[in-house]
Formats: C-alpha cells, structure tokens, sequence
C-alpha cells in the first residue's frame, strides 16, 4: 500500500470508500420497493430496481413478437444484452424508460409480471442482465439495487445486505390495496393464486433463485410501518458505515505511524521539522470517521 508521505493526502483519499453499494431482496411485495426508495433518497445512491430490468426484457420482446418461453432463450438473451433502459427519479416515482419511452406503467401489469418471471428463470437472459446490474451498481457514489438474487449473485460483496419478507396474507394485502388505490377492482384469491405462483417460480429456479445471503440482515415487515423498516436499515447503514470507518483508521493510524517513523530515519528529516509528520494529511485518521457521514 502507498505511504503517507507519497504525497498530497493520498492515503487518506486511497482509504475513503467511494462506493456504497446496498442490496435489498425478498419477495414480490414485502415492501422492498419503499425501502429503497426511500433508502436511496436518503443516502444520495442511485436506485436501480432489478425487476423493472427483467420486466422491461419481457415487455421488449413482446413487442418484438418473441415468446417468452425457453425455446426463444437465445433471442431473450440478446435482447437482456442490448437493453436500453434508464431510471429517472421524478418526485417520489422511480420512472423506467425503455428506448426513451417512458414505461413505468406499463410494465407493471399482471401480465408484465407473468412475462418477467417466466422470462427469468432462463440463464441467457439472467447473464446478459448480470453485467448491466453491475455497471449500474458500480458508479460513484454507489447504489441501492433491489431484487432477489442481488446479495447473492449480483452483488456478493455488497457493503450492506437486507433480505426482507412479510408473510403471504400480509403481501397479497399490500398489492390489493395499491390496485385499490389505483382504481382497479382486484379480486383477492387471484391475487393469492398469482403471487404463489410467482412465490414458488422465483425460489424454485434452477439459476439464481431468489434466497437469503449467508451475511444479510433478515427483516419481517408483516408487522411493521415502512418508516420501522427503513429505520432498522439506517440503523445498520451506520453500524456498518462505523465499523468500517473504525478499522479504516486503526489502518491509517498505523501507516501515518510507519511513514513517521520512515521520514524520522531518512537523511534530511530535520529539514522536515524532525516530526516526522507527513503536515498534508495532519489530522486525516481524525476526520475519517467525520467523513463517512453518510446517514
Ligand atoms: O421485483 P419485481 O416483482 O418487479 O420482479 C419481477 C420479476 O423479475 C420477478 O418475478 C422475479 C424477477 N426478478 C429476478 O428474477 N431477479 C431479480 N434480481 C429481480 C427480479
């Protein structure tokens, strides 16, 4: 690792973490949505919604006329490979665009939801979206990405991992209110019946399927507010962010420590001031963990 004393505050700014990357998973309808959101808002990182992305596959190929089953896998693969999708944060809406058409609604249908499911179960699409995941991931200052195999797959050293459920009565509820509130007339058994199906097609999945990673943190939202949940994830935001901080300046303290003593020995140290100090990044251990202020 460079020295301090190579020149400006390098080691400090080398040490800074310059990506937050957070992964949310769970089931269709355990509040993930919200907490992102509002998660991303509130640490400033992009919001990617992974499933917008396999819904946005499903929603271009029907368009183009290509089935969603595995014996159009190929062309599903190519068109995950080539998509053009943005996210836009217009108030407190995630919009997608697919090809710069805005298709936030659109790709939320039951059908759309069907499409996406069916069509991610197929390896080539998954691989092809895999890297698109990642690039949107790894731009400064970071990301929260939502899915369901994100802590797993996508992200396996993601900075922070939550894995929130709610039991099935209590997801079905949540989506029969959002159509109520929409103006929709849903029926609740075939609410039940649809997100069991999607339940069992997500888990069951030879590739990826949706599951807990080892390290993340399981939250049950069946009992609590959105404000409970994304003050559990703030809570641990600033643990880890803590954390990290403490061993980043136990490190730095220790090469501050080395440098001083290299420049104590070197020909010409009292010219320095005989310190030894490298005076550019005086004080840089102490203001690390003022630094990481994220939250
Ligand atoms: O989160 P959602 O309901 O918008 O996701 C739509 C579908 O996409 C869902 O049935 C599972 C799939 N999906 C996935 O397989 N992996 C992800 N990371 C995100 C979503």
């Amino acid at each position: 690792m460079p020295r301090a004393s190579e020149g400006g505050c390098t080691l400090a700014m080398l040490q800074m973490p310059r990506l937050l990357t957070i992964a949310i998973d769970g089931p269709a309808a355990a509040g993930k949505s919200t907490a992102s959101k509002r998660l991303a808002k509130r640490l400033n990182l992009a919001l990617v919604d992974t499933g917008a992305l396999y819904r946005c596959v499903a929603l271009a190929a029907q368009q183009q006329g290509v089935g969603w089953d595995s014996t159009h896998e190929q062309e599903l693969g190519d068109i995950a490979g080539t998509l053009n999708v943005r996210f836009e944060f217009d108030g407190e809406v995630n919009k997608v665009y697919l090809n710069d058409e805005d298709v936030s609604s659109t790709i939320r249908t039951a059908e759309a939801s069907d499409g996406a499911s069916k069509i991610a179960t197929l390896p080539a699409v998954r691989a092809s979206l895999l890297e698109l995941q990642r690039s949107l991931a790894n731009r400064p200052p970071g990301a929260v990405l939502e899915g369901r195999d994100i802590g797993t797959v996508v992200l396996p050293d993601a900075a922070l991992k939550f894995f929130l459920v709610a039991s099935i009565e209590k997801r079905v509820q949540r989506r029969y209110d959002e159509l109520k509130a929409a103006g929709r007339d849903p029926d609740w058994d075939e609410l039940l019946k649809a997100e069991t199906e999607r339940d069992k097609r997500d888990s069951e999945r030879a590739t990826a399927p949706l599951k807990q990673a080892d390290d993340a943190i399981l939250i049950d939202s069946s009992s609590l507010t959105a404000d409970e949940v994304i003050t559990t994830m703030l809570a641990e935001v600033r643990k880890s962010q803590k954390a990290l901080a403490r061993s980043m300046s136990a490190n730095l303290t220790k090469e501050l420590q080395a440098s001083a003593d290299d420049a104590a020995h070197a020909p010409g140290a009292a010219q320095q001031g005989g310190d030894g100090k490298p005076r550019d990044c005086a004080g840089g251990s102490g203001n690390i963990l003022d630094a990481l202020q994220y939250v």
